[in-house]
């Protein structure tokens, strides 16, 4: 069995105070959710200890937006792996569209990332997706493919336990322009193909996929219902309590 796994990535939105009570308020918007769905919220680092206070005791898990892949030393503005689990972090979003598109971050520098955020006990969540044009050119499962290929290279078996994998079409990342449900299950079966070429259909079977990319309130039971698809990462939807609430409690059509 899969766990759902409903995620708000708040990328640079919010200051501490305002993170804070968010975080409150979610804790009591979802307080009767169903058991078998987890929430998380990806505040900013700054955030991290505030949300995390405003967080304990509840079914909220904590996940930090990147990470640095060396242990400590001269890296002026980054954030290392000890540094959010001294905080309580317990998931790190690696790879997502704006880290490989602004900060041209390649498939060789997140696979060191996941690889040491395994090693230190944080879990990944690899993110992965194609742009418009190389679907239109129709590279999109050989694009995630090799996304996948090389962002778990050297990732063992055991370790993909812990392993999340969120789908984000880069032509829908805050374009308004979701994708259709058929769409996004196409391309996450595919996805878990990959992943069972390269672990074994059991293990690629336990992997839980999100499908990211301008969720809404009123597009998250469509893409819920569909076999491949474990979840969502959501962007500008996890900055409005209500729609963030109503996405955590979705329904399946
Ligand atoms: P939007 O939901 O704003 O499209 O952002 C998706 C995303 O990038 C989540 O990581």
């Amino acid at each position: 069995m899969r766990k759902y796994l409903m995620a708000g990535n708040w990328k640079m939105n919010l200051v501490p105070s305002e993170a804070k009570k968010f975080a409150e308020d979610l804790v009591k918007s979802i307080k009767d959710l169903d058991k078998d769905v987890e929430v998380m919220i990806c505040p900013s680092f700054v955030c991290l200890p505030a949300v995390k206070e405003a967080i304990k005791g509840s079914i909220i898990k904590l996940g930090a937006q990147n990470m640095n892949e060396n242990e400590k030393g001269a890296f002026t503005g980054e954030i290392s792996a000890d540094m959010l689990l001294d905080i309580g972090v317990e998931y790190v979003l690696l790879g997502h569209s704006e880290r490989r598109h602004i900060y041209k971050e390649t498939d060789q520098l997140i696979n060191k990332k996941v690889k040491y955020a395994l090693a230190k006990g944080l879990k990944p969540v690899l993110c992965i997706g194609e742009l418009l044009e190389e679907r239109e050119a129709g590279k999109t499962d050989e694009v995630n493919r090799r996304q996948l290929v090389e962002g778990l290279k050297d990732v063992s078996a055991n370790d993909m336990a812990n392993v999340v994998i969120a789908y984000e079409p880069v032509w829908a990342i805050g374009t308004g322009k979701v994708a259709t449900p058929e769409i996004a299950e196409e391309t996450q079966a595919n996805c878990r193909k990959v992943l069972s070429d390269l672990y074994g259909q059991t293990i690629a079977n336990n992997v839980t996929i999100q499908y990211g990319g301008s969720v809404t309130d009123t597009s998250v039971d469509g893409l819920m219902s569909q076999k491949n698809i474990d979840g969502a990462l959501v962007g500008g939807a996890s900055l409005k309590l209500d729609a963030f609430t109503r996405i955590a409690k979705f329904n399946k059509v």
